[in-house]
């Protein structure tokens, strides 16, 4: 108990001056007096400690671990060698791990339990790339607050996410974790998330610190192959990639974590430009830097490092301020101290930020405070919480395209053959990043669509999608697609021939996106493709609903198939949400954050691409063009229709100088001009015509939800500032420069209504 008395009279002492102040405006000031005292009587090995985190080894169940590494671990743990684990899980084991950092350590430091909360803890809502198909950011930001809900009532108080990596790639795996393209709408979503999971105080015992992943540049990795080495200019970094940090750091998030990837041939973990200059320099941040997963070992393979003290140094010196299971600061840090090759400042000052973090969360106040058996047991997959993912999922759907107005589905007297193995799989719409949650737990849309009792639903499989024991991938294992058994396709056709409508749920394995899960080839997986091609030959009327974790090459479906609604990977309700769109209970609004390219040979393929020297089009080959297939994407960014119409007219402007200090306004009309209640997401692009260094084509600027009835009208208008046009210049400094700018409005990214303004400067 010596050691709950230092800690004890640490906070007393300190909590005596907060009595006398503004508790607001000083809590900054007393958890900086807390940590220096803390700071002041620790040992160096205590010190190194705090910047070690391991992954889980501890069996609740069980004896303490007696074995190998989890014995190794163990005792590190008990002699106050570590200050943060991952992958540990619920109030049981938390607890078990939380009383011998407290009780049975020289100081008492409380362990801050991190895990990958990245849609959802056991109630999954969509993969993240689906939400930020919503648009919709109070919807994304209470996403985040559900998910930040049910970790903490589990144990958990950081969460890995959000990653904001932006990219252009459909290839690489991991875009099902970020936003998409965009830096715009990625930045704005960034921090709905960090606000989502963050709350207004994180010491509050539901909300969890964020993580702003992964610093910086890692969605570049060349070819879309994970891990990859990343080569992007400066101009791209601070345009396009660093945004959404910077966004995140503005609302309040409390760590960064590096990444595996190098920048400008220097790996990301041991960049001091990133960290040191930038990040806690430039942008002043003072919470701390979790490494990525071995990334400071990584060093070594990289060729940057020459072995694992040299790992240590560098990464030290760069900021990287807690070692995720690398396993080399609890090994290295001590002997460069002695060898002189590291400052005690430095490590002074990681152990600093990481104890503030863990003062903010309250966790020394209560080292238990997350750790209520009952509150789990209340909170995890209470109905509200489903209710709540329900709503996201609806509202991440995107209508791709609808012939014939062929959805919605009447409700009654008709003839539906439901197929594809997705359509009853309750295990792939859960997507990736789900490892606290349970396997096969989704509703699927089978389970969803029988909620309309009234028509005929006849359910034929058709193929699987892959060939796994039990059709579960584990999270490190290869997905097994199923490429050659079409042994259900005569069934299915069947099935299809006396429909009235088809509806196939065709597209990815859970596990085909996400980390280690590229793709050379995005078409629709195995043999499904050809399944989707033999029932349109015995029945047109399909509507092809789609599952996935990144764009898609569809040119097929889109040519043939009259209606394809995208539909991720939803979630835990995944099933419930397509049949409510499916039959019109909720009309379709979501957009796409990521453009869908005609063929993997366009990628990487963005709205906000540069015009070039020879934007063409011309009657010869001379220009910036494929001679095999066209440059625009099948599907652009931001696009997506909805059950009913939407005319947009009468864009105005109300000055056609702006000048610093001052806004202008831009209108335009908005009509219903279909039968149904609907949503749309009106979308204001800009673009800079001229400047010190290239700028694109046009960029999203600004966006706003729009609910109408039928017939229904609505001006909507967006304020324009000197701020909202400033760019990393060849200044190499944000601002504006004076000029003529286009604005385009629209439905997606080929907005075509058109003004313009001059910047006057
Ligand atoms: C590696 C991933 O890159 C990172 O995003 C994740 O948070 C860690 N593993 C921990 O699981």
């Amino acid at each position: 108990m010596k050691k709950y008395c230092i800690i004890f009279l640490i906070i007393l002492t300190l909590n005596g001056c907060q009595t006398n102040t503004n508790i607001s405006n000083n809590r900054t000031d007393i958890i900086n007096k807390k940590v220096d005292s803390l700071l002041g009587i620790m040992t160096l090995d205590e010190k190194i400690g705090q910047m070690n985190q391991y992954n889980g080894f501890w069996d609740v169940t069980g004896p303490a671990p007696k074995n190998g590494d989890a014995k190794f671990k163990f005792n590190n743990l008990k002699k106050g060698l570590v200050g943060s684990m991952l992958n540990v899980r619920g109030v049981e084991e938390i607890t078990a791990l939380q009383k011998i950092a407290v009780e049975e350590t020289r100081l008492g430091i409380p362990l801050i339990i991190g895990n990958d909360v990245i849609h959802g803890y056991k109630t999954l809502s969509p993969i993240p790339l689906a939400e930020a198909a919503s648009w919709d950011l109070k919807e994304i930001e209470n996403s985040a607050r559900i998910a930040a809900l049910e970790a903490s009532a589990a144990g958990t108080n950081w969460t890995f996410a959000p990653m904001v990596d932006i990219s252009r790639d459909a290839r690489w795996g991991r875009v099902m974790e970020g936003a998409g393209e965009d830096p715009f709408l990625g930045s704005l979503i960034a921090a709905a998330r960090v606000r989502g999971f963050q709350g207004d105080d994180l010491s509050k015992n539901h909300t969890i610190a964020a993580t702003a992943k992964h610093f910086a540049g890692y969605g570049f990795s060349e070819s879309g192959r994970d891990y990859n080495t990343v080569d992007v200019s400066k101009n791209t970094l601070y345009n396009v990639i660093l945004p959404p940090f910077k966004a995140t750091l503005d609302a309040g998030v409390r760590t960064f974590m590096n990444g595996f990837n190098e920048l400008d041939g220097i790996p990301v973990t041991g960049s001091s430009f990133l960290q040191r200059d930038l990040l806690k320099g430039e942008w002043e941040f003072d919470g701390f830097v979790i490494s990525d997963w071995g990334s400071i070992r990584e060093m070594i393979p990289h060729g940057f490092a020459r072995d694992g003290s040299h790992a240590t140094e560098l990464a030290i010196k760069a900021g990287s301020d807690m070692d995720m299971e690398s396993h080399l600061y609890i090994k290295k840090i001590k002997e460069l101290i002695e060898a002189k090759k590291l400052d005690i400042e430095l490590v002074d000052d990681a152990v600093s930020r990481i104890l503030r973090v863990k003062f903010e969360l309250g966790l020394f106040d209560d080292p238990y405070r997350y750790l209520d058996a009952e509150r789990e047991k209340e909170v995890i997959n209470h109905p509200d919480n489903h209710k709540a993912v329900l709503e996201m999922a609806k509202k991440s759907i995107v209508l791709l395209k609808n012939e014939n107005q062929l959805l919605p589905l009447n409700k009654s007297d008709q003839r539906i053959a439901l197929i594809g193995a997705l359509a009853n799989d309750n295990n792939s719409p859960l997507g990736n990043w789900r490892t606290n949650s349970d396997n096969k737990t989704a509703v699927t849309v089978l389970e969803g669509m029988k909620a309309y009792p009234d028509n005929k639903l006849i359910y034929s499989k058709g193929a699987d999608v892959n060939l796994n024991d039990d059709g579960v991938v584990k999270f490190h294992e290869k997905v097994k697609i199923n490429d050659s058994d079409k042994s259900g396709f005569n069934a299915a056709k069947n099935a299809a021939k006396n429909a009235d409508v088809v509806v196939m749920v065709l597209g990815e394995d859970g596990f085909q996106s996400g980390e280690g899960r590229s793709r050379t080839d995005i078409g629709i997986p195995g043999v499904q493709q050809e399944l989707l091609e033999e029932v349109y030959k015995v029945n047109k009327n399909i509507v092809l609903v789609l599952m996935n974790g990144r764009p898609l090459n569809i040119n097929w479906a889109d040519k043939n198939i009259p209606s394809i609604v995208e539909a991720w990977q939803l979630g835990t309700q995944t099933g419930n949400a397509v049949a409510q769109v499916l039959y019109g209970d909720y009309n379709p609004s979501g957009k796409l954050p990521m453009s869908f390219p005609r063929g993997v040979g366009q990628i990487p393929i963005y709205y906000n691409y540069k015009n070039t020297g020879r934007p063409g089009p011309s009657n010869t080959v001379f220009w910036s063009q494929y001679n095999d297939q066209l440059n625009t994407p099948l599907y652009p960014f931001g696009y997506g229709l909805s059950y009913t119409s939407f005319e947009y007219s009468n864009l105005k402007i109300d000055n056609k100088n702006l000048t610093v200090g001052n806004s202008i306004n831009v209108s335009v009309d908005l009509k219903n001009t279909g039968n149904y209640t609907g949503k749309e997401v009106v979308q204001l692009y800009i673009k800079d015509r001229f400047a010190s260094v290239t700028r694109p084509v046009r960029e999203l600027k600004g966006f706003e939800m729009i609910s109408l009835n039928p017939g229904e009208i609505k001006t909507v208008n967006f304020e324009i500032s000197e701020t909202l046009l400033q760019f990393y210049s060849a200044n190499e400094i944000w601002e504006s420069e004076s000029g003529f700018f286009d604005i385009f409005i629209g439905t997606n990214s080929n907005a075509d209504l058109q003004e313009s303004f001059e910047l006057i400067k």
